[in-house]
């Protein structure tokens, strides 16, 4: 398995668990199948709302002696609500907790967005979603990194960020993020963004790298291009005699991007793992390449208000 290294020599699987929609109930039974089939790396976070069921699948590993914590990397992330200095640890603790640890390996702010403290749930009224101003990303930041003074994480990331946040960031901070968990695809590849993380030593992450149709309906255009039925993905994929999922995530691993397809299917999960075999050609990669449409499987207005607000957080 190809891995990434951070600053200090710590590593990271290219292919990790991907756990956003994994129902509570299935997610940790996904993360058993995972880390029996040879997952070593699992993405999480606060709002999927399993971190408790995937807190228990993990501690029943480890007390069987099936995996141990250190051959783990396992990352969350910190939701909205919880971007005010003294509100981050807290959060942090929390999730530390329901997943039973007492360290994560990465710790992301999950989207450049500030909610109401304390809200839980999707904002219901203009007064639960406040301007970034409130809460400077820089405020948050700064009470992630004390986390990682206190052990509580080993590396600190964000995800959702521009360039343009990035850079901002960066500017005002002492340290840079370590990773950037993105919206990453054939469809939606990023040039600009991959090519500002290298440039500044942070690793990207790829989420929805199968296009996600999974998820909540609110969230889908009404016509949206499929990935997975992509011809040129499917003849690449026949070629080599595997499957268009296969070929999505190996595309993105080739890119030198670390990937996180979500499944809750023993086989698919095990598929998404061997992935790692396939090698695509320079021409598979060209022709992927071609696909690029800058469309996005996330609305870009998710979190705008009716006054405007957040009416593009992907700026650029
Ligand atoms: P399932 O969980 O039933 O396997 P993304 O990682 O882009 O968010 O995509 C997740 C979606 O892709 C889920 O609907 C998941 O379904 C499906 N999926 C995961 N792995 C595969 C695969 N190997 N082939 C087809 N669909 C897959």
């Amino acid at each position: 398995m190809k891995s990434f290294s951070f600053k200090n020599g710590d590593t990271i699987d290219a292919i990790g668990l991907g756990t956003w929609k994994s129902d509570p109930g299935e997610a940790g039974k996904a993360v058993k199948e995972a880390i029996r089939a040879g997952y070593r790396h699992i993405d999480c976070a606060a709002i999927y709302g399993n971190e408790d069921d995937i807190g228990r699948a993990l501690s029943r590993l480890f007390e069987d002696g099936e995996v141990k914590r250190e051959e783990l990397f396992i990352t969350s992330k910190l939701w909205n609500s919880a971007h005010k200095k003294n509100d981050v640890i807290p959060a942090l603790k929390k999730t530390l907790d329901d997943l039973k640890l007492d360290y994560l390996d990465l710790y992301l702010m999950h989207w450049p967005v500030a909610f109401r403290p304390g809200l839980t749930g999707a904002p219901k009224s203009e007064k639960d979603v406040l301007p970034i101003e409130e809460i400077p990303i820089t405020e948050t930041w700064e009470a992630m990194l004390q986390a990682k003074k206190q052990g509580l994480i080993k590396h600190a990331g964000v995800s959702n960020f521009s360039t343009v946040k990035l850079d901002e960031l960066i500017k005002a901070s002492p340290e840079a993020p370590e990773m950037n968990q993105v919206e990453l695809h054939p469809y939606l590849q990023q040039e600009k963004l991959l090519k500002f993380c290298k440039s500044h030593d942070i690793l990207v992450t790829a989420y929805s790298p199968l296009g996600s149709r999974d998820r909540p309906d609110g969230m889908k255009a009404k016509e949206e291009p499929s990935l997975l039925e992509n011809p040129v993905i499917n003849e690449i994929a026949d070629k080599h005699g595997a499957t268009p999922a296969q070929v999505l995530i190996k595309w993105a691993v080739q890119r030198d991007t670390i990937v996180i397809p979500k499944s809750s299917n023993p086989d698919r999960i095990r598929q998404n793992l061997e992935s790692a075999k396939l090698q695509l050609s320079e021409e598979d990669m060209k022709r992927i390449r071609a696909l690029d449409q800058h469309f996005r499987y996330l609305p870009t207005n998710l979190f705008r208000t009716k006054s405007g607000m957040y009416e593009n957080i992907f700026d650029d």
